[in-house]
């Protein structure tokens, strides 16, 4: 278990919350596998209508722990299991998936919104992937979900280029359905959450599984991506990225 992820059903939705803000949510192998392990236990249980992923104000998440990239480059570990098996858990997920997005959203913060079926922006939110300039490639499955939800020039000034989205590009992207004032950011996911949840769960899930149509894809693409990734976090590329983040001067 995490201390850093905080799970707590609110009714019938599970509210899942990264909380980390000295470090801006930077997510860590143990807050990957309670993240897992909170989207597992939803899927089993019939009291559970839908998820919903929050953060701390100004930070949903700054992405995978710098850190622990920098031990698996430099202990030649790969991508560490955790982090494998928490998009897994999002491919495997069945109930709807909500996010409420404040203030930074990088790497995995911004891929995971693309397994969410309802995402709320704050107006402050920011979203970036800059896994090429840290030499490494996109994840999540999002070489394969970003193109086909915002066409192959904007996913690729998101995932290779690194531009960043604020809420309202993120809204034209489609990645984001929602944007209001970030104090008001979870309790509106909330309400959209609780909307699904009064909804009929039989029709909702055949309806979800229908428009998702089959993940097999999808968890391929994670599989060949995390491959791929693993062997670029050994990379002196990567390396000299993670290096240049953790030991900058401020
Ligand atoms: N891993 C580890 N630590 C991180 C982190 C990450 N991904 N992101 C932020 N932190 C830490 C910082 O090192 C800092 O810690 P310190 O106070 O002990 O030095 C703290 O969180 C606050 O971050 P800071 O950079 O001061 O906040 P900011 O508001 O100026 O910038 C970000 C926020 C997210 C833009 C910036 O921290 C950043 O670029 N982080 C790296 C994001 C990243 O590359 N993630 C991996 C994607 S694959």
């Amino acid at each position: 278990m995490s201390d850093n992820i905080i799970v707590q059903d609110e009714g019938a939705v599970r509210v899942v919350r990264i909380s980390r803000p000295e470090k801006k949510n930077a997510l860590t192998s143990d807050m990957y596998t309670a993240l897992a392990a909170a989207l597992d236990s939803a899927n089993a249980d019939s009291a559970v209508r839908c998820t919903l992923i929050a953060g701390v104000p100004g930070a949903f998440t700054a992405g995978n722990d710098l850190a622990d990239f920098m031990k698996a480059a430099t202990q030649g570990a790969g991508l560490a299991r955790p982090a494998h098996v928490f998009l897994k858990a999002l491919v495997n997920n069945n109930k709807p998936l909500l996010a409420a997005v404040q203030g930074v959203a990088v790497g995995v913060g911004t891929t995971m919104l693309l397994h969410c079926d309802f995402v709320t922006a704050g107006t402050d939110a920011k979203f970036s992937t800059p896994f090429v300039a840290l030499g490494l490639l996109p994840e999540a499955g999002s070489s394969l979900l970003a193109p086909r939800l915002m066409g192959h020039p904007r996913a690729f000034a998101l995932l290779v280029m690194g531009r960043k989205l604020d809420a309202t590009q993120a809204q034209a992207c489609g990645l984001v359905n929602d944007v209001v004032a970030p104090e008001e950011a979870d309790a509106h996911a909330l309400k959209a959450a609780q909307d699904i949840a009064a909804l009929p769960p039989e029709a909702v899930a055949l309806s979800r599984r229908l428009m998702r149509g089959s993940v097999d894809d999808v968890a391929a693409r994670i599989d060949e991506e995390a491959r791929l990734f693993g062997e670029r976090l050994k990379s002196p590329e990567a390396h000299a990225a993670f290096a240049a983040f953790l030991n900058r001067k401020r």
